[in-house]
């Protein structure tokens, strides 16, 4: 028997202010989407923001349904927005926040399985790793370099061929 050991970088930042500039707009974009989030059955808004490689950002939020398998994440509402607007357009970063009326989140929210699998599936489509940027309502923020660092062993469409 062999072990396989997986390793996973993540960068903490303890203030904002180490962040580049670009970083810092695209939290602020993830934090002001959290005010677009429909949200009335969790109560948990969630906001995403996107840099693409043409400079645009593009920003997303968690949209319920009363039917509730049918709630979008906002990691994949923004993803679906960029991929409809700039079609052949990479993706560079994208930040995730949210805010819990319930109690203030100490800590990043990190996305779910589902997003991080879209999220590597673009990665995919563009042959371009993209960077996450992790943020709670306040604390660390952390960067990780690629989806695959959240997704290791990550099932990919190289497997259906
Ligand atoms: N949610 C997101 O928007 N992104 C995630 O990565 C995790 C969860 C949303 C879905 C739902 O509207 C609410 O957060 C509670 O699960």
């Amino acid at each position: 028997m062999k072990k396989l050991v997986l390793q996973t970088a993540v960068e903490v930042y303890t203030d904002l202010s180490e962040l580049t500039e670009t970083d810092q707009q695209l939290i602020l974009l993830a934090r002001a989407s959290l005010d677009d989030s429909y949200s009335p059955y969790s109560q948990f808004q969630v906001g995403a923001g996107l840099l693409l490689q043409n400079g645009k950002m593009i920003g997303g939020s968690n949209q319920e349904n009363a039917s509730y398998p049918l709630c979008l994440c906002a990691e994949r509402v923004a993803l679906s927005a960029a991929a409809s607007q700039y079609a052949q357009v990479p993706i560079m970063t994208i930040a995730v926040t949210a805010r819990n009326p319930k109690k203030p989140l100490s800590q990043p929210i990190s996305p779910c399985g589902a997003c991080r699998q879209v999220i590597f599936e673009t990665e995919q489509k563009y042959l371009q790793d993209i960077r996450i940027i992790l943020q709670g309502e306040m604390g660390d923020v952390y960067v990780l370099n690629s989806a695959k660092d959240l997704l290791p062993l990550s099932f990919e469409g190289s497997f259906l061929f």
